[in-house]
């Protein structure tokens, strides 16, 4: 048991700390940081999916005025570790995907920089690259785990014998496209080298962990951890592409190492974070279910192919959530990977729980519809008395809680579970359920100091904000844990001078953070009890969670969708969509229902609008740009409502806290398409729910 805090300032609704420099603009972001005379890198991207660069023509660039240098493979420094392909920039002329950096120009203004880039000629010698994702592939490959070590196969029971003797079984394939994270402030970092020569190296950068920066920069360019510092006090969002350094970090760090002594700017541009930031990958999704007559589950399966690219692997995790769902004797989860042409995918807000979701609960809606069962009804009879994967009880699981309530708030009793059958003015309504699921991580490592001075606590740590909340929560979690008011408190964060922080990812971020004060706290009231004096200090870290030995830990929830298809034009529109969530206790209701509604707003789009075009002819995602890579404006977001059940976990950690950055993304899709077929009686098992895939079946 660790639950030891009483929450005073947890659970309070207290604004963001951060929102009124947000609000004036005076919070400052990386690609804004102020240095005196910076200089200005703009890259050339492969225009080719796989080949080589055979020479790159740089003389007209570099004569132009107010150009500093241009860099290639051929003069670009070593680096010193090459392993990361995705990282090694400029370390060599082989081009693995179309938009790999092959070449840089720094000058003395951006203007400039991207006149010159225009200027460099490449010449390629191509090669047959392959970009086709397709189930029936022949060199589908098991990886040896998937993101972020979990086996890549399991098998439990005989799903095949279950298949063939349940009264009523389901088969049938599901398909996310590839999304990209598209926050709004684009991957930017100012890159600064000291003059001195003792190859010291600033860099703000807009990240989801200044300290995993840190320590992949160490690596590439064998430098001590004290030769670097990585300093980011405010992120523009992120959803997962700022959580690893991509190439840009590099690129910007490898530019200014030809300047010492002056800052370098870089910055991607939106177009280009379609290739250099990562991405989801695609998934197809063969989803099995073999049911009694009255819906309980006999088995569960899920086999899994999405892509990866050929220089670097990244295995998303689609099959896992229904590892831990639902109760059936018989289950089966496999993954498969294509290892393509491609950009390098990467995480995107709840990788493998979001997409895994999808095929898993529009399957639900199916065998509910199939077998004549309320789809509400059929998920609690499959609720598990302890998680099927590992028999572990959980250590907290209300998934039945939230459709009763989700239930209740959205007016679900008395559905006519007939699909087709309301058509009002002109529109075709339907209603549509959808579990969620994350599960509740903690990281390894993170350390905490709390110092006293003046009257004031202050807490330090490399956490990350990236919208999440973090400059307001921890100060809400040490004053707990200090027992004074949280307007005595203040935590930095943000900054590798502070103690090592773990990524702001896996939703792990309060829990790890959180735990690595209250130790931090601890060792103060024992060393000073309650009545500290100026200048005294304490560091603790987070340790590792001893009930997770004995429980399974995870957030859940409902999401519960009305959907309008316009009979004549197909338009799909979502009136009402209303999520109830079980995460722990919330430590701060504003913004974890920020969090909540930001992540079903997310999962709108990718019911709606959300699909990066890869051409296999090019490799080229066609559609670069927030012009046509569509995500939900406010016209799209009508009644959008998060909602939570009180929980008390004892075991999660000291706050009683779960995630809760991600769980609103997931189940939204399968909530979207499952009242798309209500409304319609349309099938949809392709994602996005466009109107040219629910009209012409009408
Ligand atoms: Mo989140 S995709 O784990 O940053």
């Amino acid at each position: 048991m660790t639950a030891t805090l009483e929450p005073r300032a947890i659970g309070r609704d207290l604004a963001r700390r951060d929102g009124a420099a947000k609000v004036r603009g005076t919070a400052v972001y990386a690609d804004e940081t102020p240095v005196a005379d910076p200089l200005f890198c703009r890259i050339v991207q492969a225009t080719v999916a796989r080949g080589r660069v055979t020479e790159v023509d740089t003389a007209d660039a570099a004569a132009l005025d107010g150009v500093v240098t241009v860099l290639t493979s051929t003069d670009a420094e070593r680096l010193a570790s090459t392993d990361d392909a995705e990282l090694a920039v400029l370390q060599g002329t082989e081009v693995g995907f179309r938009g790999q950096i092959v070449a840089a120009v720094l000058a003395e203004t951006d203007e400039v920089a991207r006149e010159a880039v225009d200027l460099v000629r490449v010449t390629y010698a191509a090669e047959e690259h392959d970009a086709r994702l397709a189930a029936d592939r022949d060199d589908l490959y098991t990886p040896e785990s998937v993101n972020p070590t979990y086996p890549p196969d399991t098998h439990e029971g005989d799903m095949a014998a279950a298949m063939a003797e349940a009264p009523m079984t389901l088969e049938a394939t599901y398909t996310t496209p590839m999304h990209h994270n598209n926050p709004m402030e684009p991957h930017a970092t100012t890159a600064l080298w000291d003059a001195s020569g003792a190859g010291h190296l600033t860099l703000w950068d807009s990240t989801q962990g200044v300290h995993p920066v840190r320590q992949t920069v160490t690596q590439i360019f064998a430098l001590e951890p004290e030769q670097v510092r990585v300093i980011c006090p405010f992120v523009g969002g992120g959803f997962g592409s700022k959580g690893t350094p991509h190439a840009n970090v590099i690129m910007a760090a490898l530019a200014a190492r030809a300047v010492p002594g002056r800052p370098v700017r870089f910055a991607l541009t939106r177009q280009q974070m379609f290739s250099l930031a990562g991405y989801r990958t695609p998934t197809i999704q063969r989803m099995q279910l073999a049911a009694e007559r009255d819906g309980r589950l006999r088995g569960i399966a899920i086999d899994v192919v999405e892509q990866t690219s050929r220089i670097k692997e990244f295995a998303e995790q689609t099959g896992v959530p229904t590892r831990n769902m639902y109760a059936a004797s018989n289950r089966r989860t496999t993954h498969r990977l294509a290892a393509l042409d491609v950009p390098v995918p990467s995480w995107m807000r709840a990788p493998g729980e979001c997409p895994g979701m999808f095929g898993p609960e529009v399957a639900m809606d199916e065998l509910a519809a199939a077998l004549g069962i309320d789809p509400v009804e059929l998920r609690i009879r499959n609720e598990p008395e302890v998680d099927p994967e590992t028999g572990k009880p959980f250590s907290s699981r209300n998934l039945v809680a939230c459709l009763r309530e989700g239930a209740e708030r959205f007016g679900w009793a008395g559905r006519d579970h007939r699909p087709g059958v309301r058509l009002e003015d002109g529109w075709w309504v339907g209603t549509g359920v959808a579990a969620s699921v994350y599960p509740t991580m903690r990281m390894p490592k993170s350390t905490a100091t709390v110092t006293y001075d003046a009257g004031r606590f202050v807490g330090r740590i490399g956490a990350a904000d990236l919208g999440t909340g973090a400059w307001t929560v921890l100060p809400q979690i040490t004053a707990d844990a200090l027992g004074v008011p949280v307007e005595d408190v203040d935590v930095l964060i943000g900054d590798t001078d502070h103690p090592e922080a773990s990524v702001a990812g896996g939703s792990s971020g309060t829990t790890t953070w959180g735990s690595a004060l209250v130790e931090a706290v601890r060792e103060f009231r024992d060393k000073y009890g309650d009545h500290p004096h100026d200048g005294d200090a304490a560091s603790g870290s987070v340790n590792p969670n001893a009930a997770e030995e004995d429980y399974a830990m995870s957030a859940f929830g409902a999401q519960f969708a009305e959907v309008r298809v316009h009979a004549d034009t197909g338009e799909v529109r979502v009136p009402r969509l209303h999520g109830v969530f079980a995460a722990g206790r919330i430590v701060n209701p504003r913004l974890a229902r920020s969090q909540f509604l930001g992540g079903m707003t997310m999962g709108l789009g990718m019911a709606l609008h959300e699909q990066s075009l890869l051409d296999p002819r090019t490799g080229h995602v066609v559609n670069h740009d927030l012009a046509e890579y569509h995500v939900p404006a406010n016209a799209d977001v009508d009644d959008l409502q998060a909602h939570w059940i009180d929980e008390d976990d004892p075991y999660v950690n000291a706050m009683g806290s779960k995630g809760i950055g991600e769980i609103g993304i997931v189940g939204t899709a399968a909530a979207v398409a499952n009242a798309a077929w209500h409304a319609t009686g349309v099938r949809v098992r392709d994602l996005p729910v466009t109107l040219d895939r629910v009209l012409p079946a009408r």
